[in-house]
């Protein structure tokens, strides 16, 4: 699933000075719990059998939300349910997850569905994903009409579900005009608004600024979701030296996103190149311990990252398995963990 981002060139921006905005950002949904243990999908909360009346109070809070949340799971393979089940427990059972971010598209009636029922059964939030592709078609309408379907009429799907993303890179991709995406999000929040479910977009910081901003698509998203490869940089050298590069592009977030909550969520360093990986920095290292060593280092600065805007960053790993795209996995293509992986949930 190699995309454009491997292969185009990232600008290097000026580090911008931050700029930090006070008050607590509620997206378009249902009031949150503040009890930090007793909302969903927190670690040690156990799921009811039946469903609630109503989201009132089901929600974690996202401005308790902080630290590695869970990953990113490529969903073109389209997973059979069991297959969702046993990933999914795995993800949240032995790395203490509470997100899933979905990542590609899997077409077949009722996908959706299952996804569903394998979070709700393993305790896991989703952000589900409107994929464009890249071959320009304009399949992405049918499936945002599939998935608000399925939102709306899978009982257990607002209560699974935290958020839509309007896309995975769509403004770095150009495949839609800020005009038309910001329509589209506005549309979409409307839809979504009797449900409750929020809406995002996923992209990077490059993808808003080769746009003059997008500052329309900024301001209409309920909170921003961060592509972060910093693989990519211009300056990249090695994963446990990305630290500047990340905070190059988060600044543009922190300094153009009015305060909303942020997360990374396609986020990692690759342990391969190949055709369509490739970094733009001379120096730049793909290898296991350095896609090991960008972890380690959001790690260390969880810190750091839990101080920024609206309770903190809270961040994915990139991706679950190599068989979902190479060399970002955390397992590699014969199941095997490429390096510990237990990475904090707070500080
Ligand atoms: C939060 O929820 C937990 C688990 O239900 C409960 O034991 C605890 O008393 C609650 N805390 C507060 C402050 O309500
Ligand atoms: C939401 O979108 C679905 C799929 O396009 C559509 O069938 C439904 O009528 C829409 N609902 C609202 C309230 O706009």
């Amino acid at each position: 699933m190699a995309s454009l981002v491997r292969r185009l060139l990232l600008f290097v921006f000026l580090l911008l000075s931050l700029v930090s905005h006070s008050g607590a950002y509620h997206p378009n949904d249902a009031p949150a719990n503040t009890n930090t243990s007793a909302c969903f999908p927190a670690l040690g909360f156990t799921t009811p059998s039946n469903v609630p009346a109503s989201t009132d109070g089901w929600w974690c809070d996202p401005v308790n939300e902080y630290a590695f949340l869970g990953f990113s799971y490529e969903v073109t393979a389209c997973q059979s349910l069991s297959q969702l089940q046993k990933e999914f427990a795995d993800i949240r059972n032995n790395f203490n997850s509470r997100y899933v971010r979905l990542y590609g598209a899997c077409d077949r009636e009722g996908f959706y569905d299952d996804v569903v029922t394998a979070a709700w059964d393993n305790t896991l939030g989703v952000h589900a994903l409107i994929w464009f592709g890249y071959d320009g078609s304009s399949k992405w309408k049918s499936r945002r009409d599939t998935l608000f379907s399925t939102l709306h009429s899978n009982p257990k799907a607002k209560f699974v579900t935290r958020v839509v993303q309007f896309g995975s890179e769509p403004l770095f991709d150009q495949v839609i005009s800020p005009a038309q995406l910001t329509a589209e999000v506005i549309a979409a929040k409307q839809n979504l608004s009797d449900i409750g479910i929020p809406v995002t977009v996923s992209d990077l910081a490059y993808g808003y600024q080769r746009n003059g901003g997008a500052q329309d698509v900024l301001d209409a998203i309920d909170s921003i979701n961060i592509i972060m490869l910093p693989f990519f940089a211009a300056s990249a050298t090695t994963g446990d030296q990305a630290w500047g590069n990340v905070q190059d592009d988060l600044n543009f977030f922190i300094q153009n996103g009015n305060g909303k909550k942020m997360y990374f969520d396609e986020n990692g360093w690759p342990s391969i190149t190949y055709s369509g990986v490739k970094p733009q920095s001379k120096v730049a290292v793909a290898s296991v311990s350095n896609e090991q060593g960008y972890f380690g280092l959001l790690d260390e600065h969880c810190t750091d990252l839990k101080t920024v805007v609206a309770g903190g960053i809270g961040w994915f790993a990139h991706i679950y398995s190599d068989v979902q795209e190479p060399g970002y996995g955390i397992y590699d293509s014969s199941g095997k963990l490429k390096f510990p992986f237990a990475p904090r949930t707070s500080c």
